[in-house]
C-alpha cells in the first residue's frame, strides 16, 4: 500500500483518506471472511472535500476476522489536483438576494404526538426507527365521519441497491444495499431546526442498538412537520361572475428522515394529504462517486462532471414494504390499464377504457411500469364497498422508474432481484421481511433469498393478507451540476385513495378566510 502510494507520489499519510465500503460479495481471491474493500482520496487541508483526488487505480481488501489485507493496484492515473469545494468557509461570495421567508404558526402547528402516536387532522399513524429499514410508519388511519378506518398496517423501505455500472476498478464491484447492509437506521441525522427542516417542528429521538449492546440515542432523529403545498381544489364558475371563486390550500403533514451513507445522503419523506393521498418521496443528495479522468476513460459509463474528475453511472433502486390492511380486512391488488377501445365502440374510433385485471397469484403480481397505458396498482378489500357497492381501494402510482439493469448472474442481479419488478405482491409471512439477501445480507451471495424466494411459493393473493412490494427509483447518469455536491434529485410514488371515498373527502377543509386582491 505504501509503495503503491509512493508510486503515485503520495509520501504524507496525514492526507490519505481511506474509505471502507461493504465488499458486495467475497471476491475472488478472498473467498471466506468478513471482507471489506478500501478505497482512498487525497487531502490538501484536512477540512477540504478528498472525494475530488480520487487515487485511481488503488485498492485493498480487508478480511476483517483474519486481519490479512491485500493490495491491487491497476495501474497509476494522475491524482487530480483541483479543490472542489462545497462547505461555506470556502465560498468566496453568497448571493445576496435572499429575503428572509419565515414559516409563522403563532397558534402551533395542527397536529398532537403523545408517544410515538401522531394525530394530524384526520389522520393517525405511529412512527419508529427501525435499525435496517429506517423510517418505519405504522398503523395508518384516517377518520372519515364517525368512522376510524385503517388504511396500512405498516409502511417501510424494506431494501435497497445501488449497482454501479462502470467497468473502472474503484467502481465495478459496487452494488451497495445501504438498508440491509448499512444499516440505513443507524445512518440517521440528527436533525436541525431552520436547515433540515421549517416551521413548527416537533423531533423525535430514535435509540439504536450499538454492537457492544449498548443503547445510543440519535437526538432529532424524525422531523414532523406541516407544510403548505398550494392548492388543494379550486373552481371558478365563469358563468357566474358574482359567486367567490372556491379556492382551499393544500396542507400536508410530513414525517421525515435523512440519512448519510457514506459520501451520499437519503432523505426519506412521507407526505400525508387532506384529501386522503399519502405520498413517499426520496430527496437524493450528497457527493456522487469520483473517478481520475485519465486516456482510457469511458465518457458512456464515467461522464466528466469536473476538471479531471468523472463520476461512474450508477441506480438507486429502492424497495419499499407496504402491508395494507385497507378497512381492517383482507385485501387483493388489480392492475389497470387504459387501452384503445376495440372498433366499432366509440362513435368516433376514438374510444379508451380502463381495463383492470386482478393479480391473483405471486408469480403473476410481478409486474414492470407502463407509462404509455397509464398503468396503476390498485389495493382493495374486496368485502369492504364504498356507497356506489365498489369494493374500497388505493391506487399505487408508480413513477417513471427502471428496473435493475444487471444480468441475473451477475452479483448485483443475484442478490437485488427484488428490483427486477417494480411491483410485487406477496402473502403475509411474519418472517418476510428483507426484500434483498434475506436478514444477513452482508456478503450474502445472493439467488433463492429475499423477495424472489418469497415469491417463488406462488401463493394466492386474492382476498387474503397481503404485503405489496414496489420498488422504484433512477438510474443516475452524473452531470457536471452534481458535482461537487449533488442538488437534490426526487423520487418517489404516491398511493390515491381510489373509492376509498364516497366523494372528495376534502369538502370540509375551511376557505383560508384572508384571500384577498
Ligand atoms: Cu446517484
Amino acid at each position: 500500500w505504501l509503495a503503491a502510494l509512493q508510486a503515485r507520489g503520495i509520501t504524507d499519510l496525514d492526507k490519505v483518506h481511506v474509505e471502507p465500503w461493504l465488499a458486495g460479495i467475497n471476491p475472488p481471491h478472498m473467498p471466506t471472511g468478513r471482507v471489506i474493500r478500501a478505497i482512498a482520496f487525497l487531502h490538501e487541508h484536512p477540512d477540504d472535500n478528498y472525494y475530488a483526488r480520487p487515487i485511481e487505480g488503488l485498492t485493498a481488501y480487508m478480511d476483517a476476522d483474519s486481519g490479512e489485507i491485500i493490495v491491487e493496484d491497476h495501474g497509476i492515473v494522475p491524482t487530480p489536483t483541483e479543490a472542489a469545494d462545497y462547505a461555506a468557509q470556502f465560498q468566496n461570495e453568497f448571493r445576496d438576494d435572499i429575503k428572509p421567508l419565515d414559516i409563522a404558526q403563532p397558534e402551533g402547528p395542527s397536529f398532537e404526538i403523545d408517544g410515538n402516536l401522531i394525530r394530524w387532522q384526520k389522520w393517525s399513524m405511529r412512527v419508529s426507527l427501525n435499525a435496517v429499514e429506517g423510517l418505519v410508519i405504522h398503523d395508518v388511519r384516517y377518520q372519515d365521519g364517525d368512522r376510524n378506518r385503517k388504511v396500512f398496517h405498516r409502511m417501510a423501505l424494506s431494501d435497497m441497491v445501488v449497482p454501479y455500472g462502470d467497468a473502472s476498478p474503484l467502481h465495478f464491484w459496487k452494488h451497495a444495499f445501504d438498508a440491509g447492509e448499512t444499516s440505513l437506521g443507524h445512518q440517521a441525522n440528527s436533525l436541525a431546526l431552520g436547515c433540515d427542516c421549517l416551521g413548527e417542528i416537533v423531533y423525535l429521538d430514535a435509540v439504536m442498538l450499538q454492537n457492544n449492546g449498548e443503547p445510543r440515542i440519535i437526538e432529532n432523529a424524525i422531523c414532523t412537520h406541516e407544510e403548505d403545498f398550494g392548492i388543494l381544489w379550486k373552481h371558478t364558475n365563469v358563468f357566474q361572475p358574482e359567486l367567490p371563486p372556491e379556492v382551499r390550500r393544500s396542507r400536508r403533514f410530513v414525517v421525515s428522515c435523512v440519512h448519510t451513507v457514506g459520501n451520499y445522503e437519503y432523505g426519506f419523506f412521507w407526505y400525508f394529504y387532506q384529501d386522503g393521498t399519502i405520498q413517499l418521496e426520496v430527496k437524493l443528495t450528497g457527493i456522487i462517486g469520483a473517478s481520475a479522468l485519465h486516456s482510457g476513460t469511458d465518457f458512456e459509463t464515467s461522464p466528466q462532471v469536473g476538471p479531471n474528475v468523472t463520476s461512474p453511472i450508477h441506480q438507486h433502486l429502492f424497495c419499499v414494504r407496504l402491508d395494507p390492511a385497507l378497512d381492517g380486512g383482507t385485501n387483493s391488488v388489480i392492475e389497470t390499464n387504459v387501452e384503445v377501445d376495440s372498433e366499432g365502440a366509440h362513435p368516433y374510433g376514438a374510444g379508451f377504457r380502463a381495463v383492470a385485471t386482478p393479480l391473483t397469484t405471486e408469480q403473476q403480481a410481478r409486474r414492470v411500469i407502463d407509462p404509455a397505458t397509464s398503468r396503476t396498482w390498485k389495493i382493495i378489500n374486496p368485502n369492504s364497498h364504498n356507497a356506489m357497492g365498489n369494493p374500497v381501494g388505493y391506487k399505487l402510482v408508480p413513477p417513471s422508474t427502471p428496473t435493475l439493469l444487471p444480468p441475473d448472474e451477475s452479483p448485483a442481479g443475484r442478490r437485488g432481484g427484488f428490483a427486477r419488478h417494480n411491483l410485487w405482491v406477496t402473502h403475509y409471512d411474519e418472517n418476510e421481511h428483507y426484500a434483498g439477501a434475506g436478514p444477513f445480507t452482508n456478503l450474502h451471495p445472493g439467488n433463492r433469498v429475499g423477495l424472489p424466494s418469497y415469491a417463488a411459493a406462488d401463493r394466492s393473493v386474492d382476498d387474503t393478507d397481503i404485503v405489496v412490494w414496489h420498488t422504484f427509483g433512477v438510474t443516475h447518469v452524473p452531470r457536471p451540476e452534481d458535482w461537487p455536491v449533488m442538488p437534490v434529485e426526487y423520487v418517489g410514488f404516491t398511493m390515491m385513495p381510489t373509492g376509498f371515498f364516497d366523494q372528495n373527502p376534502a369538502l370540509d377543509v375551511p376557505p383560508s378566510g384572508h384571500c384577498s386582491s
